[in-house]
């Protein structure tokens, strides 16, 4: 087999930092990065199966590759790797299934025997050394705490935690990536010093339920919660509380909160430490409470509304964001227009909206679908244009003021994007000339659209 790989992403933040540390990992192996998959020795497909639409979109590609490089070796890991089914519909074209948290074991599917032996992936996290990867060849299995190969050079997804115990009743990720398992709160703090040092400015806490995060404190976190004994439970308000005391000149954001699990405690912190981002993903799903209980949600419009409004008054210039799907089986007109009366209520600034999908394995699956496609598309329209109203009522705040932006990228025609430690998109002008990549800058906003802002450099 050539010594190459290319990785295909598709899905969520977690799949893309997943794909970093298969990167690290294929690396390590003496693998090197080819930028043409039809080319590359070993294909490695990073797959998502959360609606139908993403899921098809792995059954398009996987036979272009093969046919177009019939020597490749296939690796299909992600969300769809335990999906019985998926793997007798693409055995003959796909060489291995990989469960990502086998990550660590990969070497011996891809028959590797040169390997390097200088411990353990874990034992280096936990001694505080920086992490490192090390032989593999490590029983635990710890694959979050390969240090990854990062793509960008100032923003970086540390992960919390893996898995979801919530089994919302329409969501295959309970099934694909299993119960929450979370890391060690020192290896977290480890990871996030290591970035930091690097030069990031942005460190992004993820896992599907980052409120939930949990970890017993052991010898070797004690280094970096000094006030907490061996033993004694840690949750995610403590944690990003220590993350965010880090010295350095960053800021931290975190994904995905589950409103029923949103603590005080967390508003305080948030409110207290001028390096956490003033901004806050918080899915409701829907606004109707049957819909709610059907969805398996556990909180309520009311519940919910109230948050809203506890996070506001403790952060009025909080920027917030939601999922909602559309169409949940049996949602009728008038439980849609309770999710309508809810976007109006919060005022969102961002809403990522999804047409319901029925998933295999899922409690929903067993509900007629009964919301037509045309139905879905007018409802899903609907939903935009009160975002639309809303996200654009929302930025008249940041009019005439100056704020700080981490730059990202330079668009095709030379002018500078950023974002707003609320999310929001920011262009900058007269600036095409420097060299402000990756930095943090001043920007005083002289216009406020929507889904965007623009303003000058300061
Ligand atoms: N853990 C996060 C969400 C992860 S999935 C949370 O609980 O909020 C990302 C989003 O995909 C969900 O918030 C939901 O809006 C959407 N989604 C999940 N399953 C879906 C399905 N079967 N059909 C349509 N949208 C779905
Ligand atoms: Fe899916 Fe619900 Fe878990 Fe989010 S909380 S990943 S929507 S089961
Ligand atoms: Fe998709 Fe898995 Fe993320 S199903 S959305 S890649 S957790």
């Amino acid at each position: 087999m050539r010594k190459t790989y290319y990785i295909i992403t598709i899905g969520c933040q977690m799949n893309v930092s997943d794909s970093e540390r298969v990167a690290a990992y294929l690396e390590f192996y003496g693998f090197k990065y080819e930028p043409n998959r039809y080319q590359a020795g070993l294909v490695v497909l990073n797959t998502c199966g959360i609606r139908q639409k993403a899921e098809d979109r792995n059954y398009g590609l996987i036979p272009d590759i093969r046919k177009k490089n019939p020597r490749v070796k296939i690796v299909l890991t992600g969300c769809l790797a335990l999906r019985q089914d998926v793997q007798k519909r693409l055995a003959d074209v796909v060489d291995i299934f990989l469960p990502i948290n086998n990550l660590p074991n990969l070497y011996r599917e891809l028959k590797i025997k040169d390997v390097p032996s200088r411990g353990g992936v874990a034992r280096a996290a936990r001694d505080g050394e920086g992490l490192s990867l090390v032989d593999a060849k490590d029983d635990k299995n710890d694959y979050l705490d390969i240090s990854p190969k990062v793509n960008s050079k100032f923003s970086v997804y540390i992960p919390i935690g893996n898995g979801c115990d919530n089994f919302c009743s329409y969501c295959v990720v309970p099934y694909a990536r299993g119960r929450e398992i979370y890391r060690s709160a020192g290896a977290v703090i480890v990871e996030a010093i290591k970035f930091i040092k690097a030069g990031y400015k942005e460190i992004v806490l993820v896992a599907q339920n980052v409120n939930s995060y949990k970890s017993i404190i052991s010898k070797q976190d004690l280094k970096y919660f000094p006030k907490l004994k061996i033993g004694e439970e840690i949750d995610f308000p403590k944690l990003l509380s220590a993350a965010a005391k880090l010295s350095g000149d960053f800021w931290i954001r975190f994904f995905t909160s589950h409103p029923k699990n949103m603590s005080d405690e967390l508003i305080a912190v948030m409110k207290r430490n001028k390096k956490i981002c003033q901004q806050i993903h918080l899915p409701v799903q829907a606004g109707d409470d049957q819909i709610l209980a059907a969805m398996n949600r556990k909180y309520t419009a009311k519940h919910y509304l109230e948050l809203v409004k506890k996070i506001r008054s403790a952060m009025p210039e909080v920027g917030i964001s939601s999922d909602i799907i559309v169409g949940f089986p049996g949602e009728t007109k008038k439980q849609f227009a309770n999710t309508e009366k809810l976007m109006r209520q919060v005022g969102y600034d961002m809403v990522y909206l999804a047409r319901f999908s029925s998933r295999p394995g899922t409690a929903a699956v067993k509900l007629k679908d009964n919301v037509t496609p045309q139905e879905k598309q007018r409802r899903e329209e609907a939903l935009n244009k009160i975002l639309s109203k809303t996200a654009c009522a929302d930025n008249q705040r940041f009019l005439n003021k100056e704020i700080r932006v981490l730059v990202e990228e330079k668009n095709k025609r030379g002018e500078w994007l950023g974002k707003n430690e609320q999310f929001v998109t920011v262009k900058i002008f007269g600036a095409a000339d420097k060299k402000l990549l990756g930095s943090f800058v001043n920007v005083k906003i002289t216009e406020a659209k929507d889904f965007g802002l623009s303003g000058k450099l300061s």
